[in-house]
């Protein structure tokens, strides 16, 4: 079969403009939408805080919902593996995926190791000033300590290969919106610290502090 120039194929797609726009869906749920972008080693804690400032923002009545990497990683993305490359476009994938939250007027909060700054800076440039990125901070050694999936110790053992912070770098945020040192803070304190930005930054109405 004739494969289908891309240049071509592009050309002969036109953009609609939805009626239910962003704008509207906003003014419904009565909050903006944003990305809450987490990134941080395997173990930092990551899904854990992304879940407890999702049960407080849900319990305020905002809209929310977490993308998470482990469970994206049974379906959107099964097909990838940990290779610089399909960690490119896992984090790609994710990006346009939040992006769609982002527009239907949801707190999206995003939970992947997401290792490399230019994948990150590409997701950024996506979602514009509402993204805000969140550096768990919490360092190797006590990620390796943690170890609660046990992926530390199979790693070193040459059992998984590119493992982030073994055998696969990774590159902390230059200039994240927040650091949450996940290897001292309790996890109420680490909430506290994101609602606090979200609301004195305007993300969020000071009604919900
Ligand atoms: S990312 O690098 O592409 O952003 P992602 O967040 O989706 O990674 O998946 C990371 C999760 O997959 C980790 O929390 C860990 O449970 C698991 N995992 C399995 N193999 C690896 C690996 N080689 N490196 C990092 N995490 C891995």
């Amino acid at each position: 079969m004739k494969k289908l120039d891309p240049k071509i194929s592009n050309k002969n797609i036109k953009w609609h403009n939805l009626t239910v726009d962003r704008e509207k869906l906003e003014q419904m749920r009565g909050h903006k939408g944003m990305v809450l972008w987490f990134t941080g080693l395997s173990g930092s804690g990551k899904s854990t805080l992304a879940n407890a400032l999702n049960d407080s923002l849900h319990s305020k009545g905002l809209s929310t919902y977490i993308l998470d990497g482990d469970n994206i990683r049974h379906g959107l993305c099964k097909d990838l593996g940990f290779s610089d490359k399909d960690r490119e476009e896992n984090i790609r994938r994710i990006g346009e995926v939040a992006n769609l939250f982002m527009n239907a007027g949801i707190i999206t909060i995003t939970a992947f190791v997401s290792p490399f700054q230019i994948d990150r800076e590409k997701v950024r440039n996506i979602i514009g000033d509402d993204f805000i990125e969140v550096y768990c901070s919490a360092n190797l050694d006590v990620c390796e300590e943690r170890d609660t999936k046990g992926l530390y110790k199979k790693a070193r053992l040459g059992e998984i290969k590119d493992f982030t912070g073994i055998s696969s770098p990774y590159e902390a945020p230059l200039n994240p919106e927040i650091v949450v040192d996940t290897g001292s803070l309790n996890l109420d304190e680490a909430v506290e610290k994101i609602l606090t930005f979200l609301i004195d930054r305007g993300f969020i109405n000071h009604k919900y502090s």
